[in-house]
């Protein structure tokens, strides 16, 4: 059985996603979502959906071995980044090399780095009057969206789109390409 740990920081869509896709893959399973933020509606989400959820804060993450050696016994296939927006420490990425990925709402290496997340980025897009946008998936190093990317789909971006339009566009292009992505990545 291939073991999968998402890490999300919001509203969960993807996790959501991720989980009830691999409901259905009998050699794939998500044990654990983490988030940095117990306010998040991802916690919801876990609770209806049965997963095993849990928040932690920056000390247990990041200045402190705590989160490093849950996922240790975890031991994951797989950590999926899915709308996390915390900083992935490079003493957990080096334990996982190469089996951390992140999925980004823009076509990297444009509108990536540090504050580039969720709508700023939709925000961004249009106020340049880009043609074109989509979505990244990549490793995940210890520069933000700067790991080798893994797979992008595109989606165009009309004159008229708003920021919410090509929300809207992301949202689709993310929920139809991301659990596959993950599962032929766990099926290498
Ligand atoms: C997604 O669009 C994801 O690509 C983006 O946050 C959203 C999370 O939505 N990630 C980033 O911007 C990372 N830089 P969700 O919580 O509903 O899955």
């Amino acid at each position: 059985m291939k073991r999968v740990v998402i890490f999300a920081s919001g509203s969960g869509s993807n996790a959501e996603n991720l989980i009830k896709f691999f409901h259905n893959i009998d050699n794939v399973a998500v044990i654990q979502v983490m988030t940095n933020n117990p306010r998040a509606k991802v916690l919801e989400r876990c609770k209806r959906l049965n997963i095993s959820a849990l928040a932690f804060n920056r000390v247990a993450f990041s200045k402190s071995d705590d989160i490093l050696n849950i996922l240790k016994l975890q031991n994951p296939d797989l950590i999926v980044l899915a709308g996390f927006l915390w900083k992935f420490p490079n003493f957990i990425l080096d334990h996982f090399n190469n089996r951390v990925i992140n999925i980004h709402p823009a076509l990297l290496p444009k509108y990536g780095g540090k504050g580039m997340y969720g709508m700023h980025v939709h925000e961004a897009v249009v106020a340049n009057n880009e043609k074109e946008t989509g979505i990244t998936i990549h490793y995940v190093n210890e520069n933000y969206d700067e790991g080798a990317i893994i797979f992008q789909a595109k989606c165009d971006v009309l004159p008229s789109d708003t920021p919410e339009d090509v929300a809207s566009k992301i949202h689709l292009l993310e929920m139809e390409h991301f659990p596959i992505v993950v599962n032929d990545l766990l099926n290498e």
